[in-house]
C-alpha cells in the first residue's frame, strides 16, 4: 500500500526534521509569528492557477478565481497580477477585489440575494456580468441599470439537476436547492431577459456543488447546459460565454479529484465534439486554486487523557477552522517538528465552549505541550469564514513566497474586536 499524498506537496512538505512551506521552516514562522497562524504558500497557488492555464491553452477563456474561497488581499493580488477574473458574491467582495488590483472587466457577480445597492456598486464599476439567479432578481436589475442610465450584461445562473456526490451542504446544483433557475425554466427566463431593456444577454452560467472529486458530474452538467444554450439560441438569443462554474475538489484525506488541465482536456474535447469549442468560456474555481497552498499552524495546550478518549488540547479553533464543526470536514493535522516516540490517539481539540468544536478526531499523534501542529488544507473557506466567537481574535496570515516571508495580515488584536461597539450611557 502507497501512503496517500500529504496535502500542500511538494510546497508544503518535511525538509530535515521539519515542515517547511517552500524554503521557510514552518516552527520558526510558528515562533516569529505565534499562533493560530495561517501559512500560505504563493508557488502552490500559482502552480494550482497554471493547471487551469495549460488547460485552457489556445482558448478564449477567463479563470474567474471565486474570492470566497479566500479573500484576503495578498491571495487576491496574486491572481489578480497572474491575470485572473474574480467572481464575486457581494459588495464586499467587490470592495476587497478592486482595492487588490483587480480589472473590473473581469468580475462576474454570483449569488441568489443581490441588493439593489451593491447591483448599483458593481454597475458603477463597470463589471463584467451578472450572473443572475431568478427571475425576480431580473426584474430588479433591469430597474437599477435603467436608474442607472445603463445596461446590465446578464447570464442566468442554470440548475442542471446534477448530482455533484459531494457534502449536502456543498451540493448546489440540484433540484431543491436554493441556487440557479430551474432547467425547464430556464429558456422562458431568457426570452423575458432579452426583453428587458436594462438588459443584455451576455452568457449562461452553471456551478453544481463543491468539493467534486469525479468527472461525470461536470461532463452531465455540460451535456445539459449544452442543450440549453442550442435552444436559447434556436428562440434568436446569442450566447455569448459559457461558465462552468467552479467546484473541484481537492486532497483533504486521500481523495483523487481529476487534475484541473486532465479535466479540462475532457470537457474541451466534449466542447469540440458538440461545436462550442471557440465560444468563450469562464470558470468560477476556489478551494483548487488555495486550499491545498495553505496550513494553520497551532500550539498544542494541553493533553488531556480520559476513559474513552484522549484530547489534544490546542490553540485554533472552530472559530478560526469552521469546516470540520459545518461539514464534518477532515484535514490531515501533522507536528511541524516530529517526534521519534510513538504516538497516542487524541481527538484534537479547541478552547471554545462547544462541543462541536473539534478539528480532527481519533488522530494518531506523538505530541507534547508546546509542540507546534500544522493543519492541513486550510487556504480555502477557512480565514474567509473565521468568526469572532468566545471573542477569539482571528490569527494572523503570512504569504511565503521562496525564502520571503510576508505578513499579509496582522492579528487582530481584542480592542479591535469591539472597536464598533458602544456601551450604554
Ligand atoms: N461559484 C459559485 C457560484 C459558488 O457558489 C462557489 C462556491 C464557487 C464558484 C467556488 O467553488 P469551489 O471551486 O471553491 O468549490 N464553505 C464550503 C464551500 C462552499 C462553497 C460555496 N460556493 C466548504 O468549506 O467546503
Amino acid at each position: 500500500m502507497t501512503t496517500p499524498q500529504l496535502p500542500g506537496q511538494p510546497f508544503i512538505a518535511y525538509q530535515d526534521a521539519g515542515l517547511h512551506a517552500e524554503q521557510v521552516p514552518l516552527a520558526d514562522l510558528a515562533k516569529q509569528h505565534g499562533t493560530p497562524l495561517f501559512v500560505y504558500s504563493k508557488a502552490s497557488m500559482l502552480s494550482a492557477l497554471q493547471a487551469y492555464q495549460r488547460g485552457f491553452a489556445g482558448r478564449n477563456a477567463l479563470i474567474c478565481y471565486a474570492m470566497k474561497a479566500n479573500s484576503s488581499l495578498a491571495v487576491l493580488q496574486v491572481f489578480a497580477r497572474a491575470g485572473c477574473g474574480f467572481d464575486i458574491v457581494s459588495g464586499g467582495e467587490l470592495a476587497r477585489a478592486l482595492a487588490a488590483g483587480a480589472d473590473p472587466a473581469k468580475i462576474i457577480f454570483s449569488g441568489v440575494g443581490k441588493t439593489r445597492a451593491e447591483m448599483q456598486q458593481a454597475l458603477q464599476a463597470g463589471i463584467a456580468c451578472f450572473n443572475v439567479e431568478s427571475t425576480a432578481e431580473l426584474e430588479v436589475l433591469n430597474e437599477v441599470a435603467l436608474a442607472a442610465g445603463q445596461r446590465a450584461n446578464i447570464s442566468l445562473r442554470v440548475n442542471p439537476n446534477v448530482d455533484p456526490k459531494t457534502h449536502p451542504y456543498i451540493s448546489t446544483g440540484l433540484k431543491g436547492n436554493k441556487f440557479g433557475i430551474a432547467h425547464e425554466e430556464a429558456l422562458a427566463a431568457y426570452q423575458r431577459a432579452a426583453a428587458l431593456p436594462g438588459l443584455k444577454v451576455a452568457g449562461i452560467d452553471c456551478h453544481i456543488g463543491s468539493q467534486i472529486t469525479e468527472e461525470a458530474p461536470y461532463l452531465d452538467a455540460m451535456d445539459r447546459i449544452l442543450d440549453l444554450v442550442t435552444a436559447i439560441e434556436s428562440a434568436g438569443i446569442a450566447i455569448h460565454h459559457i461558465d462552468f462554474g467552479g467546484g473541484l475538489g481537492i486532497n483533504y484525506n486521500g481523495d483523487t479529484p481529476p487534475a484541473a488541465d486532465q479535466l479540462w482536456q475532457r470537457l474541451l474535447a466534449k466542447l469540440d465534439t458538440r461545436g462550442f469549442g471557440q465560444r468563450q468560456l469562464m470558470i468560477e474555481p476556489g478551494r483548487s486554486l488555495v486550499g491545498n497552498a495553505g496550513v494553520c499552524l497551532t500550539e498544542v495546550l494541553y493533553l488531556k487523557p480520559g476513559e474513552q478518549k484522549n484530547f489534544c488540547i490546542i490553540d485554533a479553533a472552530m472559530n478560526d477552522l469552521p469546516r470540520p464543526a459545518m461539514y464534518q470536514a477532515y484535514h490531515h493535522i501533522a507536528a511541524v517538528q516530529p517526534r521519534p516516540e510513538a504516538g497516542a490517539e487524541y481527538d484534537v481539540v479547541g478552547p471554545v465552549c462547544e462541543s462541536g468544536d473539534w478539528i480532527g478526531r481519533d488522530r494518531s499523534l506523538a505530541v507534547q505541550p508546546g509542540d507546534v501542529l500544522a493543519v492541513f488544507s486550510a487556504g480555502a473557506y477557512c480565514m474567509s469564514m473565521a468568526s469572532n466567537y468566545n471573542t477569539r481574535s482571528r490569527p494572523a496570515e503570512v504569504l511565503v513566497d521562496g525564502a520571503q516571508v510576508h505578513v499579509i495580515r496582522a492579528r487582530e488584536t481584542v480592542a479591535e474586536q469591539f472597536r464598533l461597539e458602544s456601551l450604554l450611557p
